[in-house]
C-alpha cells in the first residue's frame, strides 16, 4: 500500500479527498494535516474529524495542526463558496481530539520515517508543506512524491481571474515548494477539472443522491452550497479537484494527458497575485508533471464505487 499524509483545507470536496485516503484499498493514510484556506480553522479541523468519524478511523489516524495563516499574507477564506464545508453537519462524538505536533514537524517526521517512500498530496494552500521545506533542508529530497493540487496551466483562475485559490492564498509557499527541488513533483492544476466532462452537474448529483449510502448523503449535504454557489455563478456544477488528486497518486493511469513544465509564481503582480506559469517552452528546465486531462467516466465510477461503500471502521 501507499504510505500517503494529506495536507487539507477540509472543505467539502477536501472531504471527499480524504474518503478517498482513508477507503481505497491501495492507499494507507497515516496522517491529515490541517492547513489555513476554505473556511475558518477550527471549522476545517472539525470537517476533518467528521470525515475520519464517517469513515469509522476516528482516533486511528492521527489530524496535525499546522499553519493558521499564510507566510506573509493575511489569510483569505473561500466561505462564500464553501459555506461551512460540511452542510451544516456536526459530529456525533466529541472524545477524539487532534494530535500536538505540529503538521509541518509531523511532515518532516513522517518523510523521514519512511524515506522515498512517502507520498504527500496538498489539497490547501501550501503554507505547512513551504515550513517542512524550511525546517529540514533534506525533506523535499527524501519525499517519495509530492501532488499538488493548485495553479491552472491556461491561466485562468477562480478566485482571481489569473489565480487559482490554492496558490493565491500563499503564493511565496507555493514558489518555495516548486524551488524546493521535490524530484516527482505532480501537479493537478485547476484546468483538468474545469472541462466539462469533469463538472458535477445536477444529473451527476442526482445520480450519486439515488445511491442513498451514508456517504452519498454526505457528499450531497456537503456539496450543496459549492453547488448553488457554482450555479449562481453561471457554471454547469462543481469541480472535485481535491479527490481528484489523491486519485491519481494512487492511480497514475486515470491520467490521460500529462505535460513537464518548470512551474513558477507570481507573487509581486497586483492583479496576477499567485498566478501560475507553466513554461512549455523546449528549453525550460522542467520542474514538475502537470496533469492536463483526466478520464472522467473512469472518474465518475470510482466516485460512485467509494461512495456506495458502507465503512464499519
Ligand atoms: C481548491 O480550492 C478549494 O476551493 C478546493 O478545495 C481546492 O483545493 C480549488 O481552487
Ligand atoms: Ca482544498
Amino acid at each position: 500500500r501507499i504510505p500517503l499524509v494529506i495536507d487539507t483545507d477540509t472543505a467539502a470536496d477536501d472531504c471527499f479527498a480524504l474518503l478517498v485516503g482513508l477507503l481505497d484499498p491501495r492507499a494507507d493514510l497515516l496522517a491529515v494535516t490541517m492547513v489555513a484556506g476554505n473556511v475558518g480553522f477550527d471549522q476545517q479541523v472539525h470537517n476533518a474529524l467528521l470525515t475520519l468519524e464517517l469513515a469509522g478511523r476516528l482516533g486511528e489516524v492521527p489530524v496535525h495542526l499546522g499553519a493558521r495563516e499564510p507566510l506573509e499574507r493575511e489569510w483569505r477564506s473561500a466561505s462564500e463558496v464553501h459555506g461551512d464545508g460540511v452542510g451544516g453537519l456536526r459530529r456525533a462524538e466529541t472524545g477524539h481530539t487532534t494530535s500536538d505536533e505540529h503538521a509541518a514537524d509531523a511532515l518532516v517526521r513522517l518523510v523521514r520515517e519512511h524515506r522515498g517512500e512517502l507520498t504527500i498530496v496538498a489539497i490547501g494552500p501550501l503554507t505547512n508543506i513551504a515550513l517542512a521545506v524550511q525546517r529540514d533542508p533534506e525533506f523535499a529530497a527524501n519525499v517519495g512524491r509530492l501532488t499538488v493540487m493548485g495553479g491552472s496551466i491556461n491561466g485562468r483562475g477562480n478566485i482571481t481571474p489569473a489565480a487559482e485559490f490554492n496558490i493565491y492564498v500563499d503564493p511565496e509557499a507555493a514558489q518555495i515548494v516548486f524551488d524546493a527541488g521535490f524530484a516527482d513533483l505532480v501537479v493537478v492544476p485547476w484546468d483538468p477539472t474545469t472541462l466539462r466532462d469533469l463538472v458535477f452537474d445536477a444529473d451527476a448529483v442526482a445520480r450519486i443522491a439515488a445511491q442513498d449510502t451514508v456517504l452519498s448523503r454526505f457528499f450531497v449535504r456537503a456539496n450543496q452550497a459549492t453547488f448553488d454557489f457554482d450555479l449562481g455563478a453561471g457554471l454547469a456544477g462543481s469541480t472535485h479537484p481535491d479527490s481528484l488528486s489523491v486519485l491519481v497518486s494512487l492511480d497514475p493511469t486515470f491520467a490521460v494527458s500529462t505535460g513537464r513544465y518548470r512551474v513558477d509564481v507570481e507573487t509581486v503582480g497586483e492583479l496576477t497575485r499567485g498566478a501560475t506559469v507553466f513554461d512549455w517552452k523546449p528549453d525550460a528546465v522542467p520542474n514538475a508533471l502537470a496533469i492536463e486531462a483526466v478520464d472522467a467516466s473512469r472518474f465518475f465510477s470510482y466516485l460512485s464505487e467509494l461512495l456506495a461503500s458502507e465503512p464499519t471502521g
